[in-house]
């Protein structure tokens, strides 16, 4: 296939994260910028299979740069794990003239995007966007940070209640699969304890913070749980402590989607920015299947096996940095 591009697409999928909407301005205004048209495909994967479709002007994408959520919709889209599904997204693909994808999301839109690019033959680049941090190869994916700011700001307030009170709260943060946020949010809201699914089984967690947390002059707790659906996060976590100490005053909060929500930090922001453009160059430079993202503040490519691969571990000195910090 001769490698001009004339038309892309662009697309968000996945869980929304704040910045996605930075990073569709960015995408949009370089590919126009570079004489390139933009086809914005609304609700995902979704989108393209039921041709969900409107051409982008950089007026499209003017005051949207603070916006929390993703103009463009988003979905998690069963079909398109189908053969048939990609089919008849190729198809839309064809009809529309659209030839290169941009797909702002996490390791579900990058597995999709992975299969069309092989079955098709369609240079697609992807744009890391997940409050989750859960992508190899970049140091934050965007949204991250403000999440990790947001449930910063409820430690803080949760904090007020657990020092009335003298109480142990157990709060419950969501990353998937990942501990990113439960560790970092644990480390910037002073709490006392984090268990994460990258370290020891939870129930190991919750009795070293026994050992150590409880026996401490102070009155109050915060423990942060990264969500699980086997130990029952949060919950799982207070029933097993109250089973062994009921004299303890417990208290659960989950924080869902709030996480996901509301304006982009002003990391979030330049950093979607910076990646949005850096998907466009990264399609000049004849790029494809790979994920931009940014490792020690410089642009990388990296191919989206990699990305999704899930083994993109803690930071080890922040384990070991909240443990001493608690005491
Ligand atoms: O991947 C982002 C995320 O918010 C995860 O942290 C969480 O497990 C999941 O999405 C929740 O998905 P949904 O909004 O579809 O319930």
């Amino acid at each position: 296939m001769e490698y001009n591009i004339k038309t892309i697409g662009i697309l968000t999928s996945g869980g929304d994260a704040p910045g996605m909407n930075a990073a569709i301005r960015a995408v949009t205004r370089t590919a126009i910028f570079n004489g390139i048209n933009v086809k914005a495909i609304y609700q995902g994967y979704k989108g393209l299979i039921n041709r969900e479709i409107k051409e982008f002007h950089t007026e499209d994408v003017s005051g949207i740069i603070g916006r929390g959520g993703t103009i463009l919709k988003s979905a998690r889209c069963q079909e398109f794990c189908t053969p048939e599904g990609r089919a008849t997204a190729f198809q839309t693909l064809q009809d529309e003239q659209i030839d290169a994808l941009v797909v702002i999301g996490g390791d579900g839109t990058f597995t999709g995007a992975r299969a069309l690019a092989k079955e098709y033959n369609i240079p697609i680049i992807g744009v890391p966007g997940t409050i989750d941090n859960d992508l190899w190869g970049t140091d934050s994916t965007i949204g991250y940070d403000t999440a990790l700011n947001t449930i910063m700001q409820c430690v803080d307030k949760i904090r007020d209640t657990a020092s009335s009170h003298n109480r142990i709260f157990f709060i419950e943060v969501m990353g998937r699969d990942a501990g990113f946020l439960a560790l970092n949010s644990a480390i910037a809201g002073g709490a006392e304890a984090a268990i994460i699914p990258e370290r020891k089984t939870p129930e190991e967690q919750i009795e070293a913070f026994i050992g150590h947390g409880l026996r401490k002059s102070k009155n109050s707790s915060i423990v942060i749980v990264a969500e699980n659906p086997v130990t029952g996060g949060a919950q799982g976590m207070a029933d097993l402590l109250k089973k062994n100490h009921p004299e303890y005053d417990v208290r659960v909060t989950i924080l869902g989607h709030l996480q996901r929500g509301g304006s982009p930090s002003a990391y979030d922001r330049i950093l979607a920015s910076r990646l949005g453009v850096a998907a466009i160059n990264a399609l000049l430079e004849e790029q494809r299947s790979i994920m931009v993202g940014i490792k020690n503040d410089e642009i990388v490519y990296v191919p989206f096996t990699k990305a999704i691969k899930d083994d993109k571990d803690v930071q080890p000195d922040s384990v070991a940095a909240l443990q001493v910090l608690a005491i």
